[in-house]
């Protein structure tokens, strides 16, 4: 679908600007680090307390981009075939895939624990925030696997093959290319149990996303800029119903609503629409990894009231505007913050397994 460009006056004319210094200082977190390196020699206690957050996060410093150079040199090019094929049969693998491999860094790390397949129903991919993860990201995944282990038997984990598929995705529909580090081991861990509380809903504010992703060790900054993933995929009428027919004791509509835009998306969900229709999230270019997510934001014309208030909120606009405005910038924090999202809570050295099937424990 297709909304026309008609901007709510009170959107087209956006108020500037507080934050542009919360925005620099976001996007240069070595200022940080260079003060608790002068900090370390004076005080002892804090000096520990940063060895230990050290450690505790030293796991990402194992990951490297040749991990597999001797042991399974191909293994990106036989992923990035695998990849390509199944985006050429449908291109619904490109969202899926990627949005499957944020879903498994957010819950015990990035380790593949969300491919776990339960005949109990009771993995992790089985929890309800989950439930609406295509398919097609987790048989891309297990067909990547499945090329890899004809050619390198037992050698590379599920973990790094959905990291590399990630990426792959990524450049196949337009977006940036970037090197995938690697090292990853597979986790013991999947239960549905563990998944409450731990990834983002569409109803979050900037406070509620940005404690989130910090706890990720991802800034909001990185937030910002890896919602910007929106600009592919779909979303099920569920997820938004709200901000179109039950907003507020107010206003049944959200106001903060293109009009245009709520208008097709109530011809598109219906009140008692079926559960199983799903929009594009980027109405313009959807099958294209872009920056119109961004423009689409300034314009009123954001899905969810998580990616609106990254434009109404004065704290986040300018990163939005930026991102709007120039598309390089916006590959290059999204190229930046995706690397960052493959570090969280991963397994390296002797923790966890590399797995023989991805949705099975060895
Ligand atoms: C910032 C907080 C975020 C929230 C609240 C959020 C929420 C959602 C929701 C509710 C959907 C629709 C699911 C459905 O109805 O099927 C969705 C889809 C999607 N999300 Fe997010 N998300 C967030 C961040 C991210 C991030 C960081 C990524 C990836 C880096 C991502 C990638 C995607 C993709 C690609 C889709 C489309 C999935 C598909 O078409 O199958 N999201 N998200």
């Amino acid at each position: 679908m297709t909304p026309d460009t008609a901007t709510p006056p009170s959107l087209s004319k956006p108020r500037c600007c507080g934050s542009l210094i919360l925005a620099s200082q976001l996007e240069r977190p070595g200022g940080k680090l260079e003060f608790m390196a002068t900090a370390l020699w004076r005080r002892p206690v804090l000096g520990f307390l940063i060895l230990f957050v050290a450690v505790a996060r030293s796991e990402a410093a194992h990951l490297r981009p040749d991990f597999y150079k001797s042991s399974c040199p191909n293994v990106e090019s036989i992923v990035r075939k695998a990849v390509a094929k199944k985006v050429r049969e449908t291109f619904v693998t490109v969202p899926a895939t990627l949005r499957l491999f944020f879903h498994d860094c957010f819950v015990e790390g990035c380790d593949a624990s969300v491919m776990i397949a339960s005949p109990r129903a009771d993995a992790e991919k089985d929890a309800p925030d989950n439930l609406s993860l295509a398919g097609d990201g987790f048989d891309t995944v297990i067909k990547a696997k499945q090329a890899v282990e004809a050619q390198c038997p037992g050698v590379v984990s599920c973990a790094d093959i959905l990291a590399i598929a990630a990426r792959d995705v990524i450049v196949l529909s337009g977006g940036p290319n970037f090197i995938v580090e690697l090292g990853r081991r597979d986790g013991f861990i999947s239960q549905a149990t563990r998944v409450a509380g731990r990834l983002p809903g569409p109803e979050f504010n900037l406070n509620l996303l940005s404690s989130l992703f910090r706890i990720n060790n991802l800034t909001t900054y990185d937030m910002i800029t890896l919602s910007g993933a929106h600009t592919v995929g779909f979303s099920h009428c569920s997820r938004f119903r709200k901000r179109l027919y039950s907003f507020s004791s107010s206003s049944s509509m959200d106001p903060s609503f293109n009009l245009a835009y709520a208008r097709l998306l109530k011809q598109a969900c219906p009140p008692n629409v079926d559960p199983t229709i799903a929009v594009n999230m980027d109405p313009y270019t959807p099958t294209i990894f872009d920056n119109v997510y961004y423009k689409n934001l300034l314009n009123g014309e954001g899905l969810f009231s998580s990616d609106e208030v990254l434009f109404i909120n004065r704290l986040s606009r300018p990163v939005v505007q930026k991102f709007a405005a120039n598309q390089t910038s916006f590959f290059s924090a999204f190229a930046g913050s995706m690397i960052k999202l493959g570090r969280v809570g991963v397994k390296t050295g002797i923790q966890g397994q590399i797995r023989k099937e991805c949705t099975v424990f060895n």
